[in-house]
């Protein structure tokens, strides 16, 4: 397994990152992931322009320019002949005597390694996801792709113990989004919601692309908050990352959502991202 480290293609057990690493102590650093499918990376200028924003809003100069970065990922993927996946940028302020101040003039640490993962045929889309729901426990930046994912691991946690693949987050009754996704409804009448862009959540890339696709085959769409009760009572839920593209779900809390089993929106969807995806 080849990973990038600061400008070198070197195999998985030569990395090393000095424990002063500011993203190992303080989680001074945002992170990216792209989806590999057919060996090709997905809609990955967007995910790029994201990066670039996180970086920015944490004052991190881009150590890369898109091409550059382009140009590392195909060759990290065709070094680890990776078909489908994912491809994981994480970018550090870099290595400093422990300190909450930090110099103006850092060396940004860069990672970036590949994993694979079964994105077509996962049993998630066949069979659909339970979800459970869990307070959002997170601070008030998640605009910012932060690799500070401490609420979201044990979110995570409690949804696996339930038996669950996602946990939605949820602050004063309403849903934020999932642990590593966009959460969306279809309500009873057919229309299509998921919560405005804000500093509530991470301005998912899949989201984006789902939400044309939905207006392109004719569905309505409202970008709006919605609450726990709605869900519940929804015609479909779904939710959307790089990672699972469109995720049906079919029960939330143990409650079955619709017939229990995945929803024909939710289904045409996911074919309709995987068509532009290739
Ligand atoms: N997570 N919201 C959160 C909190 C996320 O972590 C993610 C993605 C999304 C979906 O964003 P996108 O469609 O751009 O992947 C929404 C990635 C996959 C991860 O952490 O692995």
């Amino acid at each position: 397994r080849i990973v990038f480290l600061n400008g070198s293609f070197i195999p998985y057990d030569e990395a090393r990152i000095p424990i002063m690493d500011r993203g190992f102590l303080f989680a001074d650093a945002i992170y990216e992931v792209s989806a590999v499918l057919d060996g090709e990376l997905v809609d990955n200028e967007a995910h790029l322009s994201r990066l670039d924003r996180s970086l920015t809003e944490i004052g991190i100069a881009s150590p890369y320019s898109h091409a550059e970065w382009v140009v590392r990922q195909v060759e990290l993927v065709r070094r680890n002949r990776l078909v489908e996946g994912i491809v994981y940028i994480q970018v550090t302020r870099g290595v400093a005597e422990r300190d909450f101040g930090f110099a103006d003039a850092m060396s940004p640490t860069v990672v970036m390694f590949t994993q694979v993962k079964t994105i077509l045929e996962s049993r998630l889309a066949v069979a659909g996801a339970a979800v459970i729901t869990v307070p959002d426990l997170r601070w008030a930046r998640r605009d910012i792709k932060s690799v500070g994912l401490l609420a979201q691991v044990l979110a995570k946690r409690q949804a696996a113990e339930a038996g669950a693949a996602e946990a939605f987050m949820v602050e004063d009754g309403f849903v934020t989004e999932g642990g590593s996704s966009t959460a969306f409804i279809i309500t009873q009448d057919g229309v299509i919601v998921t919560r405005p862009l804000s500093s509530d959540i991470l301005p998912g890339i899949t989201r984006l692309a789902v939400l044309r696709l939905a207006a392109e085959a004719g569905l309505r769409v409202e970008e709006r908050a919605f609450t726990v009760q709605e869900a519940l009572r929804a015609a479909e839920v779904f939710y959307t990352s790089a990672s699972t593209f469109v995720a049906p779900v079919v029960s939330l809390d143990g409650q079955p959502i619709g017939s229990g089993r995945p929803g024909p929106h939710a289904r045409k969807l996911r074919t309709l991202y995987i068509e532009l995806a290739r």
